[in-house]
């Protein structure tokens, strides 16, 4: 496992790499693409070698049944996080992009107020918004430098006509492993007001040492009002093979989904179902140990170098390859901070503002990389910033 192997991933039509130039209105060689959550390691060879095998065979024609993938996911979810699932309550959508539009559009009416804490994934909003609902975008409060959900805060923002809140666990972007009390009081919260829970895991094997990871449904007692939705693609580099999972412990919901998955003709694709099946395997848990203790070498070496920045602050990762950075110490305005980060350092990376209101002042950077990416990153952005010194 060599995660430091130089890849170069111009013109193999990654969205991060030959897609930024439409994103950040600017080209060029020597740009760095740290923008988009997915990583530039080849994906684990467990998964490349049964996709290889998969097209060596050339039997592509209709599958039976998905048991072989369920399984795999039910022993991923008990062997790394302890949380005891049964392969039937494991359904099957094309990455998590749909299965949140699945889930908005089953467990919403248009109009109703979808509940996100900020800065979040941006996708929770777009997607809540393109379904015709209204996001009610709570902001988190930050204590020591972590972030922590604002509960009296929330409650003032809703009017009644909300019916689902979005979770992300582990956060993107922050890095917030959420604890078990934290987990509890938030499914405390949506059942007081009368919320159906929707837990985006996606990131929960990309944690790090000290921290632990606790599944949502392990620790409340929502039954048919939560539903948890996870992939391999954040964990393995799959992204583009677009698998994701919903797990549905409650039967009744799990039928409703179900019925919704069959009326819209959602069927898996082949290659994602095989890559699955192989990265949930004890081949693929040593890759993924390995690709964390890389990526935790990463974000210290980038904290490090970003905190000696005077007024710049990169928030502790618990967990993701997304790290935060907190800009606003330096009296400069978004325009101004995105400004040096795209033409002094040439670096492509998420404006703050993306990821809610209280993103402001702050961007969003990729160390899912090489870690000579992430030492040439750490050095232009002191240079961009180097007055402030
Ligand atoms: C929290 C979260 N959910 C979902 C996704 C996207 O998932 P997918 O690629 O399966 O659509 C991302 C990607 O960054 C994410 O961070």
């Amino acid at each position: 496992m060599d995660f430091d192997e130089p890849v170069d991933r111009r013109h193999t039509t990654s969205l991060k790499w030959d897609g930024m130039g439409r994103f950040a209105g600017a080209d060029g060689a020597d740009l760095l693409a740290m923008w988009v959550a997915d990583m530039d390691f080849r994906a684990a060879p467990v998964v490349c070698d049964a996709l290889a095998e998969m097209s060596k065979a050339g039997l592509l024609g209709y599958m039976s049944d998905l048991d072989a993938m369920r399984a795999a996911v039910a022993w991923w979810m008990k062997t790394r996080h302890d949380w005891e699932i049964s392969d039937q309550e494991v359904l099957t959508t094309h990455g998590l992009g749909n299965a949140l539009a699945l889930a908005i559009g089953r467990l919403t009416e248009p109009g109703d107020g979808v509940v996100l804490f900020t800065p979040v994934y941006h996708e929770f909003a777009g997607r809540v918004n393109a379904a015709g609902r209204r996001p009610v975008e709570v902001p988190m409060s930050v204590a020591d430098g972590r972030q922590e959900f604002d509960l009296d805060r929330a409650a003032a923002m809703l009017d009644g006509t909300e019916r689902l809140m979005i979770v992300c666990s582990p956060q993107n972007p922050g890095g917030r492993v959420w604890s078990t009390g934290e987990l509890e009081a938030l499914g405390d919260f949506a059942d007081r007001h009368g919320l159906f829970v929707l837990a985006d895991e996606i990131h929960h094997d990309l944690v790090y040492p000290g921290h632990r990871f606790v599944p949502m449904e392990a620790v409340t007692d929502l039954g048919g009002r939560l539903l948890t939705i996870t992939a391999p693609s954040k964990t393995f580099n799959t992204p583009g093979l677009r698998v994701g999972h919903m797990i549905v412990r409650d039967p009744a919901l799990r039928r409703r989904l179900v019925a919704h998955l069959g009326a819209l003709g959602i069927q898996p694709n082949m290659a994602g179902v095989v890559a699955a099946t192989a990265a949930y395997s004890p081949d693929g848990a040593a890759w993924a140990d390995a690709l964390v203790t890389y990526l935790d070498g990463n974000r210290q070496l980038f904290e490090a170098g970003i905190n000696a920045i005077p007024g710049v602050r990169a928030m502790a990762l618990e967990a993701t390859f997304l790290a935060w950075v907190d800009f606003s110490g330096t009296g400069m305005d978004q325009a101004e901070i995105e400004e040096r980060v795209l033409s002094r350092a040439r670096i492509v990376a998420n404006p703050g503002p993306s990821f809610g209101p209280s993103g402001e002042g702050h961007m969003r950077f990729n160390l899912g990389t090489q870690r000579a990416r992430v030492e040439k990153a750490v050095g232009r952005l002191q240079r961009a910033f180097a007055d402030l010194q």
